[in-house]
């Protein structure tokens, strides 16, 4: 193998990087990206960052003011050519601008999932989302690790989008997230991703530079590296295409209003201070896009592309109690308890059997959107008693996000607890067969 040959060139990047372990990397850049997520950026300078690579001033009007950080590298909706109806999936999507504009091509009947590691551009980027009243399914945005397994269906998407990311993982989780992109990619699809690639192998100094590893720079890999992990990872040589668009990096370093960026893509993590690298930025890496095919075509459309749906939405923080289906039943019986309880059946398409008598029915799967209607019918009923089919999943979950709701509301406003009712209805109706009083039938 020569010098030249790009699967040497590979292994050289691969051990090159720096001594710090991958868990410390991810997450040093975890606090660096949610530190901009809740801290923000002038808005002037987020803007000249993003007209810098292409947004148009119509699309940045489109979208919230926080949903461009100055953290991108170019505009891959601009050239993804998504269609009505299509599923977009965006790796890294920070405060979502790309998901936003995705999600005005795709139209209501498509779908735009964001993922992203971190809490708090998943928290910014769910706030966006509901300034422009959007929700799951048509807009989601899920917390997840790109370097894992991606919580997609296979052969489910029409486009991935990734803008200023794939640069940031380690070298192994550039390998594992390619080949994910063309596991969950349809046959057909495409993928066009902006990214930051090294113009000619980049020297210890860089590599080793965490500053520079946050800010987009070291750890950038060859244009013939990434043609080879994108091989590796599924997609023909002759359906990938790299074009370097010959953006001027310097971008980033100019005076913010509040703060001197330090580069595509973060200010500095705590601990270190943000300053302008002392090499010219522009000789050793650039803005490419990058668009893939994966070969083949199905006329099939899957119904989901998100593999859990609750994953669109916070994680339940409290622990509701369980109630037995007898004190669920003497509650029910009870003329004086049973108007301060309400018994909420989550279920949506599995009704078969029949109700906890007197049921309210609210899915599962809409009932965080509906939180504030719901708050409004019952915080002031004492008991509200959570079901679905067998109570492990969605009634649970139900539950946490009320009781969540009412923790945030403050003690005082509300008379209102969560409760899950144990075994859920199958256990209900296995225990009070031939006691009508306790159900109602379909
Ligand atoms: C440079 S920013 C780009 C954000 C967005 N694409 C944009 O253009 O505004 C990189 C984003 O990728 C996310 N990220 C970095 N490494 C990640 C990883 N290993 N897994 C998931 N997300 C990651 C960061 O949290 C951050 O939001």
């Amino acid at each position: 193998m020569s010098s030249s040959d790009p699967k040497n060139s590979t292994e050289r990047a691969a051990s090159g990087f720096s001594n710090t372990p991958t868990a410390d990397i991810i997450g040093v850049l975890n606090a660096a990206y949610s530190a901009r997520a809740r801290e923000g950026v002038g808005a002037s300078y987020a803007k000249s960052v993003a007209e810098a690579f292409g947004y148009t001033e119509e699309q940045l009007k489109s979208v919230p003011e926080e949903a461009h950080l100055g953290l991108s590298c170019g505009n891959p909706v601009a050239a993804a050519s998504i269609k009505e109806g299509e599923t977009v999936v965006d790796l890294g999507s920070g405060g979502g601008i790309d998901i936003f504009l995705a999600a005005e091509k795709a139209g209501p009947s498509g779908k735009a999932i964001g993922l992203d590691m971190s809490p708090d551009m998943i928290a910014l980027a769910r706030k966006n989302a509901s300034k422009k009243g959007l929700k799951p399914p048509h807009v989601a945005f899920v917390q997840a690790l790109l370097t894992e397994p991606l919580p997609i269906e296979p052969n489910s998407v029409d486009c991935v989008l990734s803008n200023c990311v794939i640069n940031l993982l380690p070298f192994e989780g550039k390998v594992i997230l390619l080949k994910e992109i063309h596991r969950i990619l349809k046959p057909g699809g495409r993928t066009v991703i902006d990214d930051i690639v090294a113009r000619k192998p980049l020297p210890e100094n860089i590599k080793k530079d965490l500053l520079a590893y946050i800010s987009c720079i070291s750890g950038a890999i060859l244009e013939e590296q990434y043609k080879s992990l994108l091989a590796d990872a599924g997609f023909s040589t002759s359906d990938v295409l790299l074009v370097d668009t010959k953006k001027d990096l310097s971008v980033y370093y100019q005076n913010g209003e509040n703060q001197v960026a330090t580069s595509c893509c973060t200010p500095a993590p705590p601990g270190i201070t943000p300053s302008k690298p002392d090499f010219d930025v522009n000789e050793w890496v650039a803005s490419f896009q990058i668009y893939a095919l994966k070969d083949g075509s199905t006329t099939e459309n899957p119904p989901t592309a998100l593999l859990r749906w609750w994953d669109a939405y916070p994680t339940v923080e409290s622990s509701p109690s369980f109630l037995t289906a007898e004190e669920v039943a003497a509650l029910v019986r009870d003329p004086t308890a049973s108007k301060d309880t309400a018994i909420i059946d989550v279920r949506r398409n599995d009704h078969a059997g029949g109700h906890v008598r007197g049921s309210h029915n609210w899915a599962a799967q809409t009932f965080h959107d509906d939180l504030p209607a719901f708050y409004e019918q019952f915080k002031e009923t004492s008991r509200v008693i959570f079901y679905c089919q067998s109570s492990n999943g969605r009634g649970p979950r139900s539950a946490g996000w009320y009781q969540d709701y009412l923790d945030a509301q403050g003690e005082g406003s509300h008379k209102s607890t969560a409760y899950v009712l144990k075994g859920g209805i199958k256990n209900w109706l296995k225990m009070f067969e031939g006691q009508e009083d306790l159900i109602d039938r379909d």
